[in-house]
Order: structure tokens, then sequence, then C-alpha cells
């Protein structure tokens, strides 16, 4: 099994300093409960698009389109939107409906838009192979295969993933179903029912979006040191009820957050990625790498003033001269307020929590299985190769700094004309996800959901027991996924794979697979 030692001795640095690297949360509560005076920006709710019934299917109309938004008091952002200026609309969609949408690209460049999480034909996937050009329009159409849940769209063009995405090419999905509806859960959009789609951002002074301007971007991923949530900065938000639901989706780039309330308040995880869990986890905080989300269950029926926050990450990597120890140490080592919530005087509704919320079977390993090996690696110039086929990057084990790393996967970057894997129809399959970098990767699949069968050989906790369409691999783990390949056989079509660092995916991160 790969360890944290030899994940850094890969990177030609020997392990110095201590030998356990606790990954262990800082926890910030009581160290200032003064919350703030700022954060008096009323939330933004994305506007519901529940589409328009015709011909037997829901239909969908998105622009992609130039904007500009007021981030920062006084200063003006150019912006990438969704029917707006920032972000798209919230898409409703219900489990079995045909949908069909309509995206339009206004943007002045290519693009696309993928519906993250869901069960559809590779050619309906909106994937790097789904390019829209500049002024045309692509008219996917499927069946909603979904569970009930929190899902989200974005563009997923080539090498330009990450900016698009930075700009605002993103939006909420969510699904209904029956079984979830029939549960009573906060469902009311907007009043109890609150999508959180949280991004961190970067901005220069005369108020553009700073992207990629600085080395560690490369790196690590594109962090930014402002929150926003919808777009809000300074956020603040006021229930009207006793039980609210938020629907967390991370939609950072690349930074990964430690949700928590500065008075340190339990709330309940009660839905993954691809739905509900079997019943709902009591927690007190909740870490969510990019692209993954949360439905989390919260009781404000004390009335009090909160903080939602982001907790800081203790720094785990070692100390050591040069800028990779410097790098990683500062990786999501920042703590964030995220959003004020302050309820009203008088609050509405119930606060039970059903104990039992769904059944999930749980996917069973055997040694019948197919496994496939995913081995998750960086370069920064120094070893890191492993087999050099078709679409293997330019270099490897030429050493020497860390200028020009790959971030690679089976020691490949992403090649438009190289099908990585092939996927029997109707098989389960076992991937080993295995990580020798020295930092954390949420790694991504397209085609549907799966489970976590195992990280390090145990058990993963009770909220990653349900179904999720990205798993975050820390430095030197060993996680393995068991997943269901069903309908949708297309030999000409791939979908992808990727880490969910979206500069690592645009650097070549990624893979395609096809399902025959
Ligand atoms: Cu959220 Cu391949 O993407
Ligand atoms: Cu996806
Ligand atoms: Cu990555």
């Amino acid at each position: 099994m790969i360890t944290r030692r030899t994940a850094l001795r890969a990177l030609g640095f020997a392990a110095v300093g201590t030998t356990s690297l606790p990954s262990k949360i800082n926890p910030l509560f009581a160290q200032d409960s003064n919350t703030s005076t700022l954060f008096n920006n009323v939330l933004a709710i994305p506007p519901l698009a529940s589409g328009t019934r015709a011909d037997d299917s829901t239909h969908y109309q998105l622009t992609l389109q130039k904007g500009s938004k007021q981030f920062i008091p006084g200063k003006t952002t150019a912006t990438f939107g969704i029917n707006g200026d920032y972000l798209g609309p919230t898409l409703l969609m219900k489990r079995d409906d045909s949908v069909a949408l309509s995206v339009h690209n206004q943007l002045g460049e290519p693009s696309t838009l993928h519906w993250h999480g869901f069960h559809v034909p590779a050619t309906e996937d909106g994937g790097p192979k789904q390019q829209i050009e500049d002024g045309a329009t692509w008219n996917p159409s499927f069946k909603v295969a979904q569970n009930g849940g929190t899902y989200w769209y974005h563009s997923h063009v080539l090498h330009n993933t990450g900016e698009q995405v930075y700009k605002g090419l993103a939006g909420m999905i969510l699904v209904q179903d029956e079984q979830e509806e029939a549960l009573g859960l906060p469902s009311d959009y907007g009043v109890d029912d609150i999508p959180l789609i949280v991004q961190d951002r970067r901005f220069s002074s005369d108020g553009s979006f700073s992207y990629m301007s600085r080395y560690d971007d490369l790196v690590i991923g594109a962090h930014g040191d402002t929150l926003l949530v919808n777009g809000t900065t300074q956020g603040f938000f006021e229930p009207s009820t006793r039980l609210v639901r938020f629907r967390l989706l991370n939609a950072a780039n690349a930074r990964t957050f430690v949700f928590a309330f500065s008075d340190g308040r339990e709330f309940q995880q009660i839905a993954s990625d691809g739905g509900l869990l079997n019943a709902p986890v009591a927690m007190t905080s909740l870490e969510l790498a990019p692209a993954e989300r949360a439905e989390i269950l919260v009781d404000f029926s004390d009335g009090n003033e909160v903080m939602l926050r982001s907790l800081a990450m203790q720094p785990n990597f070692p100390e050591f001269p040069g800028a990779l120890s410097r790098i990683m140490r500062s990786l999501n080592a920042q703590a964030f307020d995220v959003l004020r919530i302050k309820p009203l005087a008088t609050l509405s509704g119930e606060t039970t929590v059903p104990a039992h919320l769904t059944n999930i079977e749980r996917m069973a390993a055997s040694d019948d299985l197919y496994q496939r090996e995913f081995r998750i690696s960086m370069g920064f110039g120094s070893r890191s190769g492993e087999d050099r086929g078709p679409g293997t990057g330019a270099r490897t084990g030429l050493g020497g700094g860390h200028g020009g790393g790959h971030s690679i996967i089976n020691g490949r970057v992403m090649n438009m004309n190289f099908i990585n894997e092939t996927v029997a129809l109707n098989s389960t399959e076992i991937w080993v996800l295995s990580n020798n970098s020295p930092m954390s990767h949420p790694f991504h699949v397209h085609h549907g959901q799966f489970q976590i069968l195992d990280r390090n050989g145990e058990l993963p906790p009770d909220n990653e027991m349900g179904w999720k369409d990205t798993v975050r691999v820390g430095s030197g783990e060993t996680v393995r996924i068991i997943m269901r390949f069903e309908d949708f056989a297309d030999a000409e079509n791939p979908y992808m794979y990727h880490c969910h660092i979206l500069e690592h995916e645009d650097q070549g991160m990624m893979g395609q697979f096809v399902v025959v």
C-alpha cells in the first residue's frame, strides 16, 4: 500500500519531520464568537427553472452568456453566466421524466455543459466531446434516472473548464422523486430548502477575477481568498422555519471546505452526491471536496444567530525549505466565515427528522469482479512516471526542481484520441484509486453513481455509505469504489473520469472510458 512516506519519496523528497501527519481539523469554535457585523448581503437564491412541457418532455432553455457583476462594492467583475450574469438557474427535474435542453452558446468562445452525477448516454453527457461552438446550440435530451437529490451542471470544455467555471458557468440541479417527497423533508425552495453553492475566488484590484495568477494555482489548483455563496459575498440568510435543509455544493475549482457552525451545533446529513442516505447522520463538521454535495438539516428553534463556517484544516505536509512544502502546507489551511444565519423572531414548522430515509443496498466486493487500477500522481518535474503508452505525457523521470509538473492518472495525460479503458456493459467493476501525490484529489466518474467499498481497507464513515459520484482520495490513500455499468453501450463516445480539481483536470488528470 502507498503510504504518505512513499508518496513523498515518489516526488523525490525525503519525509522529514514528524512521522505522524495528522489530517485533523483545527476547531475554531469559540475562538472568535463575535459573529461579524459584516455579512449583511442578503443571500441570493438562484431562480428555479421547472421547464415547460411539450411533446411529453420538459424543456429548458439555457443561454451561456457574458455578464458583469459587483462582487466587491464599487467594482465590476466581468463574468460568465447561464441565463444571467453569474451561475445559472436551479434546474428542477423529476425522476423518470424526459427532459430536453437547448443550450445556446453566446460566450464568444467554445464551451460545453455537463450534467454532473447524471446517468445519461455519452452523447448527451456534455463532456469535452460535446463542444458547443460560439453561436451554436446543443440540444441534448435524456430520461432523468437519478434519485431525488442535489446535482449540478457546469462547463466541461477541454483545457478551459477551470476558467469557465471560475467565471460562473455552473448551476444546481434538484431532482425530486416520490420516495423522497413522501418523507416530508423541508422542500419549499428558497424558504426552508436552500441551495448553497460555495466557491472561493480571488479578485484583482480592478475587480476582475484573478484566475491562475500564481504559480501555486498550477500545482494545487486555483484557490481564492473571498468566499461566494450563490454568488453572494458576505451573505446573510434569515430562516423563517425551525428546521432548514441546506443543499451544500462545493463548486470551488480546487478548495476543500470543512463546514461547521460557529457554536459547534450538531446537524444531520441526510443525502450525499447521489441522493438520500439510509438514515440521517449526526455531525458537527462536514468535509466536502470540489464537486461533492451534501444535504443537511439544521435546527434553528433556539433562535440564535450563528455563522456557517469552513474550518481550517491543519497542514499535514512536513516543513522543509522550498516551494513545495510551503504550497502544500497552505492547502486548505485557511478558515472562512461562509454565511451568517439569523433566524426570524417567530419560526414555523416542526423539527422532527425522519429516523429512516431510504434503503440502499450495499454492493458487495467479490473476487470475480473485474478490478481496474487508477494511480493518481503529480510530476513537478520529479519522478512519477509509470507506463508510457499512447497518450503518455511528454516527460517522465527528468527530475530537477518542480516546474512543469503534470497531474496524471496511470502515468498518462488526457488525450482526446485515446480511449483509456473499455468496460463491458452490465458488468460490475471495482476501481482501485490510489494516490501517491502529496495532496488529496477528488476523483469523479461520469456515467452514474458508485459506492465506496473501503478506504485503506476500512469501511468509509456513515455519510460516505450512500451513492457517490466524486470521492476524496487523500495523499497516500487507496480507495476502492464499486460501480455497475448499465445502459448506453457506445463504442464511439466515451465517458470521462477525472480529478475534480479543475486545474488538474485541465492539465490532463482525466481519462476516457467506453461502455461496450
Ligand atoms: Cu463535474 Cu466531469 O465533471
Ligand atoms: Cu460529471
Ligand atoms: Cu487533482
